[in-house]
C-alpha cells in the first residue's frame, strides 16, 4: 500500500502542474476553478452547493479536511465571511495553503497537520465541516465519520465530495459502496445525497487527455514516463469502481 502521507508531500512539494491544469480547464471549462489550484476533481457548481448549504453566519467556524492546497475552504470562508481551520497529512501543502490565505486576503484562518481519524480539534467547535475529494483516503471511512461528528456543533452541517465504490481499487484504503449508514449512526440526518453532474465522462477524459500528454507531463514533473503511464493507467481501471461521485450533506443530530 503507498505512504498517502509522503506521496502527498512529495506531490504538494512541487507547483502545481500548469499542463493538468490546461487538460482541467480543457474538459470542465468554466466550471473549473483554475486560480485555486485544486488537486480534485472539484466544480464551481459544488463550490457554490457547499458554500449555500452551509449554512453559515459570518464569524462562523469551518473546517476543511484534507484540504490540500487550501482552494476550496478558501473560497468557501471567503464567500461566507467564516473562519477556516484547515487540516491536512502533508504539511507542503499546507505551507501552500497558508500562500493562497495571504493572496486571497482571508484572514482568520489555520492550516494544521491532522488526519480524518484524528484532527486533533477540539469536540463540537466547528459550525460546519467540509472535504473535498479526499475521504477516500480516509483508511477507515467510520472513523472518520465519526470524527466528523465529534468536531461538529450539534446541528452543524457536513458538506462532503467522495466516491461510493463496488469493488476494492488497487493499492487504495478500503472503500465503501454507500456513506450514508456510516454518517446515520455517527450521528447525522442524510439531507442530501446528490451524483454530482457528468462526474464520470469528465474524469474519465482528464485521464484519457493525461496519457495523451503523458510525454509533456513527464518532463513537467521529472516523472519516469513509463510509471506515470502505469499511475494514470491504474487511475482508470479505479474510477471504472466507482458507481457514483456524491455531494452529501448532512446535519450532525442535536
Ligand atoms: C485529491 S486531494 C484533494 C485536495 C483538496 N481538497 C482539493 O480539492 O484540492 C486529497 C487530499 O487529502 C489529503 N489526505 C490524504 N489522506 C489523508 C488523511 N488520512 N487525512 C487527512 N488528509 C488526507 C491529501 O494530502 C490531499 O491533500
Amino acid at each position: 500500500m503507498t505512504d498517502w502521507k509522503a506521496a502527498f508531500t512529495t506531490t504538494f512539494g512541487a507547483p502545481a502542474s500548469a499542463v493538468s491544469a490546461r487538460i482541467w480547464a480543457e474538459v470542465y471549462g468554466d466550471e473549473y476553478p483554475a486560480e485555486l489550484d485544486t488537486y480534485s476533481f472539484v466544480t464551481r457548481t459544488d463550490l457554490r452547493r457547499i458554500a449555500a448549504e452551509a449554512h453559515l453566519e459570518p464569524g462562523g467556524r469551518l473546517a476543511d479536511i484534507g484540504c490540500g492546497r487550501g482552494g476550496p475552504g478558501l473560497w468557501v470562508a471567503a464567500r461566507t465571511y467564516a473562519t477556516l481551520t484547515g487540516i491536512d497529512i502533508a504539511a507542503t501543502a499546507l505551507a501552500s495553503a497558508r500562500r493562497r490565505a495571504e493572496a486571497m486576503d482571508v484572514e482568520a484562518t489555520d492550516f494544521r497537520i491532522g488526519d480524518f481519524q484524528d484532527t486533533g480539534l477540539e469536540d463540537a467547535s466547528f459550525d460546519a465541516v467540509m472535504s473535498v475529494d479526499a475521504l477516500l483516503f480516509a483508511p477507515d471511512k467510520r472513523c472518520a465519520c465519526e470524527e466528523f461528528a465529534r468536531i461538529l456543533a450539534p446541528g452543524g452541517r457536513l458538506l462532503v465530495t467522495t466516491w461510493d465504490f463496488d469493488g476494492q481499487p488497487v493499492n487504495r484504503p478500503p472503500q465503501v459502496a454507500d456513506h450514508r449508514p456510516l454518517l446515520e449512526a455517527a450521528g447525522f440526518d442524510v439531507l442530501a445525497y446528490e451524483e454530482t453532474p457528468d462526474w464520470r465522462a469528465r474524469q474519465r477524459r482528464t485521464m484519457e487527455l493525461s496519457l495523451e500528454r503523458l510525454e509533456e507531463l513527464a518532463a513537467e514533473s521529472g516523472d519516469d514516463p513509463s510509471r506515470l503511464r502505469a499511475s494514470l493507467e491504474q487511475t482508470l481501471r479505479n474510477q471504472d469502481l466507482m458507481t457514483r461521485r456524491v455531494l452529501m450533506i448532512a446535519s450532525r443530530r442535536v
